[in-house]
């Protein structure tokens, strides 16, 4: 049965969240994950993974676009990131571009954390005059 946008808003919620709990972080223990939800009205989610090499770690984002990727899918139309804490898991700016190759400005971000919905934004918020395709065509 097709979901309506509140329905489909928690779903993406639910999706990030459980996605969390999936973390691998066994070295800064901040779990995040991460679900877009694309135009084939599919969720994608990811997770972020950790290295003893510290810096090849991945973002939960990052993990999410590729599960995207290989759903033939190349764009966002809402994206959550649920992080541990108590502070606001917003994405970090390296993941903010990684989401605007695929999203409009105006796609919605759903902030939150293990209590459920947080802060409601959008990309152009976090990423205000950003560069993307468009500024190459
Ligand atoms: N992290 C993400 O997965 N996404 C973000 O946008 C912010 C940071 C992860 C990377 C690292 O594994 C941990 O959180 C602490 O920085």
């Amino acid at each position: 049965m097709p979901k309506n946008a509140s329905e489909l808003q928690q779903a993406l919620i639910n999706a990030a969240t459980i996605a969390m709990k999936n973390a691998y972080a066994p070295y800064s223990q901040f779990q995040v994950g991460a679900a877009v939800l694309a135009e084939d009205g599919k969720i994608y989610s990811g997770c972020n993974v950790e290295n003893a090499a510290y810096p090849i770690g991945s973002c939960a984002e990052a993990g999410a676009i590729s599960a995207m990727i290989n759903g033939c899918q190349t764009k966002i139309t809402a994206i959550a990131v649920a992080g541990v804490g108590d502070k606001l898991c917003t994405p970090c700016g390296g993941c903010r571009q990684r989401i605007r190759e695929f999203a409009e400005p105006t796609a919605p971000v759903f902030i939150c954390g293990p209590d459920g919905l947080r802060h409601s934004t959008t990309l152009a918020e976090l990423l205000p005059m950003s560069f993307g395709p468009d500024n190459l065509s």
